[in-house]
């Protein structure tokens, strides 16, 4: 499988600093955590660091973040010796990785969306609860199962989505970064089913699809009409499970 990030992960890093990540995405997915303080957590596809810096800033006593693209973990490296805050970080396939620990928390922020087959995906999930103690929790960002392609109303936001393949549960989606940062990165946007037969399979529960909403900062910054397009077809959904004891 060839590494998407391998050319990028510079443009990604400043990519990550537009409003929609941090007035839409980051404070949502925020807002799922709660409160963190102690928790020993692993952010799978951590890339250049955003969650994993995250999860330190909300309190967690350690954060290990994960990668399959040395390039993302080598700019997530620089960033912690440029300003540390204690985070830790490995290159390794989410899909045939070793058991680091047993965390209580795993984030995952576009991972499953890079499993091009359902095996793949499942062997993500089976990851993460070989990852997670008893009731740990995973909290993930994935695709909006229900977003529109191919419209161009995301556009002002600095986003193209346009749909290239199709399978049985899943779409394959590329999207253009069309702001500041210009690339494209191509990823499955699967089913809510897909998601929930692994996440079953993989024994998570309590299953919770959680909306973005946009932080009040956001809102006095821009004001809600600024919003309306991506909150009418939002690209992205939290998605959150606990997993079951044995
Ligand atoms: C869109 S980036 C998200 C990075 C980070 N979570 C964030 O929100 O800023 C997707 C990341 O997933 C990583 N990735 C893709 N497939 C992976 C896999 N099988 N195992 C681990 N990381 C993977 C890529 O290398 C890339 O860094």
């Amino acid at each position: 499988m060839t590494d998407q990030y391998r050319e990028i992960s510079g443009q990604f890093s400043q990519a990550r600093k537009d409003d929609v990540t941090l007035f839409l995405e980051t404070p949502s997915v925020q807002s799922v955590l709660g409160d963190n303080a102690g928790a020993n957590a692993i952010d799978y596809a951590c890339g250049t660091g955003h969650y994993s810096r995250l999860l330190k800033l909300l309190d967690a006593r350690e954060a290990l973040g994960v990668d399959r693209s040395p390039a993302m973990i080598d700019a997530a490296r620089q960033e912690e010796s440029a300003n540390s805050l204690g985070v830790t970080y490995k290159v390794a396939d989410a899909a045939a990785m070793d058991v680091f620990g047993s965390f209580d928390l795993a984030t995952a922020v576009f991972l499953f969306n890079y499993a091009e087959e359902e095996q793949t995906l499942g062997r993500m999930f089976e990851s993460v609860a070989a990852n997670l103690k008893d009731d740990g929790r995973l909290v993930a960002v994935v695709p909006n199962p229900d977003f529109i392609n191919n419209r161009d109303d995301l556009r002002s936001y600095g986003y193209v989505l346009e749909t290239i393949g199709k399978g049985p549960s899943s779409l394959r989606v590329r999207m253009s970064f069309v702001g500041a940062e210009k690339f494209a990165i191509e990823f499955t946007q699967w089913s809510r089913r897909a998601y929930e037969d692994a996440l079953q399979r993989a024994r998570f529960a309590d299953i919770v699809w959680t909306p973005f909403a946009v932080s009040r900062e956001g809102l006095a910054r821009y004001g809600q009409a600024f919003w309306d397009a991506i909150l009418g077809n939002p690209k992205s959904v939290v998605l959150s499970a606990r997993k079951k004891p044995a």
